[in-house]
């Protein structure tokens, strides 16, 4: 695998590529990789001729400076985990080299998609995604992103700016991996003591029982239902849980025939914030 640190000698590498007419598959990440951001890697490899992983923890995406601070950090294993599923390239570029001394995030409009749920929570979060992920598409000029549906509406707020900026670049969203006993994977995982690790599978218990219901109870009773669940819980506290339209990611507040909802959750285990969803569909 060849590891670039500069965007100059990245580019210089893309630029043959592009001259022998190779499609380029990327896939960004911000490291401590785990198999749902390796399921994307292979994904890649088998529908392009060149796979680019990027690992740079964005600072302008936080808008806490302690969970930057203390994302995960494992280079040298996410290096050795790349190169035994044969990933072509790693671009692990510095703060420096991505932001010069100006470590701000552009301002972007997203159709409104960036003022819900994360975005409500997340003061400035899908600026700093929105700045990084077009940075980065403007050096890897990729035929093809891959994105988890763990994080459904940055992977919507995504395909919206590759619209509005009318960038060639095809968005494919993949499903969401799971630990064995339901917990969705994520790099913040690892910052999880035993015994809040032991309790995390309750969030995607919660999420199946709720969508369960789409039948039988109204979305309001749902809300009610599983606010209730995590107020009996001794350990995991419920940020938000919304039922929404997945297309334009707006509370719903009644079921439509024929329309596909998805159920958003952020809960804290402790001080790691943690996401899921499922999706609902109404037939
Ligand atoms: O999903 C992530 O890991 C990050 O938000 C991304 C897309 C790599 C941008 O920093």
């Amino acid at each position: 695998m060849k590891i670039f640190t500069l965007k100059s000698d990245l580019k210089k590498f893309l630029s043959v590529v592009k001259k022998d007419q190779k499609r380029i598959g990327f896939v960004p990440t911000m490291g401590a990789l785990h198999q749902g951001h390796i399921s994307l890697v292979e994904k890649a490899i088998s529908e392009n001729d060149i796979t680019v992983v990027s690992i740079f923890v964005n600072p302008t995406q936080f808008d806490n400076q302690e969970d930057l601070e203390k994302y995960p950090n494992t280079l040298q294993q996410d290096i050795e985990l790349l190169e035994s599923v044969n990933c072509d390239v790693l671009f692990a570029p510095s703060v420096t080299e991505i932001y010069d001394e100006n470590v701000v995030a552009e301002k972007f409009d997203f159709d409104g998609l960036e003022y819900e749920m994360e975005g409500k929570f997340r003061d400035g979060h899908f600026d700093g995604v929105g700045t990084i992920v077009k940075s980065l598409f403007e050096i890897i000029t990729p035929d093809v992103a891959y994105f988890g549906k763990k994080d459904f509406q940055q992977l919507q707020i995504i395909k919206k700016m590759v619209e509005k900026l009318g960038l060639p670049i095809k968005i494919k969203g993949m499903p969401i991996f799971r630990e064995e006993d339901g917990l969705a994977m994520s790099s913040r995982n690892a910052r999880l003591t035993k015994e809040y690790r032991e309790a995390g599978p309750f969030i995607h218990k919660i999420l199946k029982k709720a969508r369960k219901k789409i039948h039988s109870k109204d979305v309001e009773e749902i809300i009610a239902w599983v606010e209730k669940q995590f107020k009996k819980h001794p350990l995991l506290e419920l940020e938000y849980f919304i039922i929404a339209d997945e297309k334009t990611l707006q509370s719903a507040t009644k079921f439509e025939s024929g329309k596909t909802y998805r159920a958003f959750i952020a809960v804290f285990a402790g001080e790691i914030r943690l996401i899921d969803n499922v999706r609902f569909k109404n037939n």
